[in-house]
């Protein structure tokens, strides 16, 4: 078989595709910001301490293992020193002197907002946007330990106004009983999958697949969305007529540059392939498109991506 000099042309494109379908999905989820003055300090000592505290937002979903999700509505509470601690797993974390003090302070430590996740585990629970603290506001760190009952058992704070509480519960000591991937639905499950392959394929970088987790955490509800500024994609739209061709058209792709690429060792014919750098790479994925440098060896195959593309 005869090969001209293999041609290699790097096709540069970044493409943000949002399909207008996610962002109302994500507008759901948004908070809503209430500037109200916050009450620190201000204790009244004639209303039942909690109602004078003024929340600036809403809580986020309850989400997560479903064993845990029977937590909320529940409260926790811990005195350490002078201070009660009062946890409600998925609404809020407060903080009370226990003082006859008229201005004994009680504040929100945070208010639920998103799950932290490590290594396909829910390892923490964040509870943000709480009381102001100079500029910033207060947050908490909730970890979930095993152990013999529901109680908070430690708080520290690690970093001006971030507080980190530890909470037993025998609901977390099964090994498996904080993995991130059985509690996601099978669509969910499979782009995870798919993410997994094109990393193991070299197709996506550590990077790219990290931002395809998050992106599935964000639709599972675990995390807040962090959706960047939305490019305009009316014009990028219409080039794919749906998702689904487009995530066929990469798989056909990748299989395409696969077969070239055992072509060539085969015939020891030496090609550029390092992945990260000029390595090809080429995967869509949901509402957004990441399409990088694309290093072609084959010519024809390039021509024919790039009018698909353009
Ligand atoms: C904290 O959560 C508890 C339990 O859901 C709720 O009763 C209370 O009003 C909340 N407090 C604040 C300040 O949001
Ligand atoms: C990630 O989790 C796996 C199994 O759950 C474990 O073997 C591995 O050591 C963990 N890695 C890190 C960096 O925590
Ligand atoms: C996006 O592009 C369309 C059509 O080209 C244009 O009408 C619209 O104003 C643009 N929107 C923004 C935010 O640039
Ligand atoms: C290049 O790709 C085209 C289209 O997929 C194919 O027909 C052709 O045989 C390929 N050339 C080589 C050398 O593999």
């Amino acid at each position: 078989m005869y090969y001209t000099p293999t041609r290699i042309i790097n096709l540069l494109f970044k493409c943000l595709l949002s399909l207008s379908l996610l962002s109302t999905y994500s507008n759901a989820g948004k908070m809503k910001i209430v500037e109200e003055p916050n009450t620190f300090g201000l204790n009244n000592p004639f209303l039942a301490q909690g109602s004078r505290l003024q929340p600036r937002v809403t809580p986020g979903p309850v989400s997560g293992p479903a064993h845990i999700q029977r937590l909320a509505g529940k409260c926790f509470s811990y005195i350490e020193s002078t201070y009660k601690y009062e946890f409600c797993p998925f609404h809020n974390i407060t903080q009370h002197e226990q003082s006859f003090r008229w201005n004994a302070y009680s504040g929100i430590l945070g208010i639920w907002q998103e799950w932290e996740i490590v290594n396909n585990t829910f390892l923490a629970m964040w509870m943000r946007e709480g009381d102001a603290c100079g500029n910033k506001n207060r947050q908490t760190k909730v970890i979930l330990t095993c152990g013999g009952s529901n109680k908070l058992a430690q708080v520290s704070e690690p970093t001006t106004c971030v507080y980190s509480v530890t909470f037993e519960t025998p609901l977390v000591c099964h090994p498996h009983s904080l993995l991130v991937y059985p509690t996601l639905n099978d669509k969910l499950q499979k782009e995870w999958d798919e993410a997994e392959q094109a990393y193991y394929d070299d197709l996506i970088t550590k990077q790219g697949y990290n931002n395809l987790l998050r992106e599935i955490f964000e639709d599972a509800g675990f995390l807040k969305t962090q959706k960047v500024e939305k490019p305009n994609t009316t014009t990028t739209l219409k080039k794919h007529d749906s998702l689904q061709k487009c995530n066929e058209d990469a798989r056909k792709q990748s299989e395409e540059i696969h077969r070239l690429q055992a072509l060539l060792t085969q015939h020891n014919i030496p090609y550029d392939s390092k992945p990260g750098e000029s390595g090809h790479y080429y995967s869509c994925t949901r509402s957004v498109m990441v399409c990088s440098v694309l290093t072609c060896l084959n010519s024809s195959l390039c021509e024919q991506i790039s009018q698909r593309v353009h």
